[in-house]
C-alpha cells in the first residue's frame, strides 16, 4: 500500500512491434487501475536483451512502447511510466533474488524451454534467470496486483514463491502479489495457427495484428484468418479460430458471445471476418493517431521517462534499504 492505495505493477518488453494480444491481454487493462491504485508501468528493456537486439531498434522501441502506453490511455500524471534500466535497483534486486531462486525452479519455466528452442545459438544465463528479474520488478514496489496475459502466469507464481521464501527467512519484507487476468482476452491466439499464442516474435506476418497496423493491413489479415469448415459463428473449444475471432470482436465491441452468434446467424465467415477487421481497425485508430502525435515530441517522452524513473526510484530505494538490512549488508 502507498497511503490508502494498493499498488499495481506491470511491464512490456520493447522487443518487437506490439500486437493486439499485448493490447487486449495487458495494456488495455492497465488504465482501469489509474484512478484508485498507485500504478507503475515499466518498459522492461533489461528483459529484452535476453534475446539479441539491434541497438538502434531497441532504443526506438523503448520510446515507442512508452508512447503506446500513453496512446492507450495511460496519463503520465496518474501513472508512473518509466524505463526499467533507468532504475538500477531492478538489476540489483534481481541479482539478490537469484540467490533465493532454485536452479530446478527456473528449469521448469516453459517460456525458457520455448525460447531456448527458438534461440538455440544464444541460450544465455539471462534467458535462464529472466523470471527472477521479473520477480524483482514486482517485489521492488511491494506490488499487490499484476495485470498480465495468461502466458505470464507461471512467472508470476514463481515471483510469489520467491517473495514468500524471502519473507520466511527474514520476516515480512515483500508484499505477495496477485495476478489480474481479464478472462476474455488473457490469451489472444495467432490468426494463422489459432492453437498458439499471438506473439510479437512470430515470423508469419499474417498471424499477427500489430497495434499500429494500417486499416488495410488489419482487414487483409482478418480476411486471411484461419477458421474451420463448419461455416457457423459459434463459440466452442473445438473451433479455436472462430472462437478467437469472437473474443477479439467482443473485446472491441463489448457485445456478448450470444449477441455475436445471433448477429452472424446464417451468414458466412466472410461477413464475420470483415466485421471483426472493421471493429479492430476502428478500435485501434485513435491509439494510432495519438501514438503518431506523441512520437513527434521526443523531448516530452524523455521528460515523462525521467519523471517516472525518479518517482519509481524513490519507492525502490525504500524496499532496497529494507532488503539490504535484512540480508546483512553493511549500510
Ligand atoms: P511481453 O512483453 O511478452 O508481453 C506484454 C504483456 O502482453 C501479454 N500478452 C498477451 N496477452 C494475451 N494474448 C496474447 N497473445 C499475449 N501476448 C502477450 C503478456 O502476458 C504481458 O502481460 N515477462 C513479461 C514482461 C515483464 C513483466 C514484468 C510483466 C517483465 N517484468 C513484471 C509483469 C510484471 C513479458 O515478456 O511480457
Amino acid at each position: 500500500m502507498i497511503g490508502d492505495k494498493k499498488i499495481v505493477f506491470s511491464g512490456v518488453q520493447p522487443s518487437g512491434n506490439l500486437t493486439i494480444g499485448n493490447y487486449l491481454g495487458a495494456i488495455k487493462n492497465f488504465s482501469r487501475f489509474s484512478e484508485d491504485y498507485k500504478t507503475f508501468y515499466c518498459v522492461v528493456d533489461l528483459h529484452a536483451i535476453t534475446v539479441r537486439q539491434v541497438p538502434a531498434e531497441l532504443r526506438r522501441r523503448t520510446y515507442e512502447t512508452l508512447a503506446l502506453y500513453m496512446a492507450c490511455g495511460l496519463d503520465e500524471k496518474k501513472n508512473t511510466l518509466f524505463v526499467q534500466s533507468h532504475v538500477p535497483a531492478h538489476a540489483e534486486l534481481g541479482w539478490m533474488l537469484d540467490c533465493y531462486t532454485m536452479f530446478g525452479e527456473l528449469s521448469r519455466m516453459t517460456q525458457f524451454k520455448d525460447k531456448s528452442q527458438k534461440h538455440s545459438q544464444n541460450i544465455n544465463a539471462g534467458l535462464f534467470t529472466y523470471p527472477t528479474l521479473m520477480a524483482a520488478d514486482i517485489l521492488l514496489y511491494q506490488t499487490d496486483i499484476v495485470p498480465v496475459g495468461v502466458d505470464q502466469r507461471q512467472h508470476l507464481e514463481l515471483a510469489r514463491d520467491i517473495g514468500m521464501r524471502f519473507n520466511q527467512i527474514y520476516g515480512d519484507t515483500f508484499t505477495i502479489p496477485e495476478g489480474y487476468m481479464s478472462t476474455d482476452t488473457m490469451k489472444i491466439m495467432s490468426l494463422a495457427e489459432p492453437t498458439s499464442k499471438m506473439s510479437k516474435s512470430d515470423t508469419n506476418q499474417n498471424a499477427v495484428v500489430y497495434i499500429l497496423d494500417s486499416k488495410d493491413d488489419v482487414m487483409r489479415k482478418f480476411k486471411k484468418a484461419v477458421t474451420d469448415s463448419e461455416a457457423c459463428v459459434r463459440y466452442s473449444e473445438d473451433k479455436p479460430g472462430v472462437s478467437n475471432l469472437m473474443s477479439i470482436y467482443r473485446a472491441f465491441t463489448g457485445k456478448s458471445f450470444e449477441e455475436i452468434e445471433r448477429e452472424f446467424d446464417g451468414k458466412g465467415y466472410g461477413d464475420f471476418k470483415m466485421a471483426v477487421g472493421e471493429a479492430c481497425a476502428d478500435g485501434l485508430a485513435p491509439v494510432r493517431d495519438e501514438f503518431a502525435r506523441l512520437m513527434a515530441d521526443k523531448a516530452h517522452l524523455e521528460a515523462v521517462m525521467k519523471a517516472g524513473a525518479d518517482e519509481a526510484a524513490y519507492f525502490a530505494r525504500k524496499t532496497m534499504s529494507k532488503v539490504r538490512r535484512k540480508i546483512g549488508f553493511v549500510n
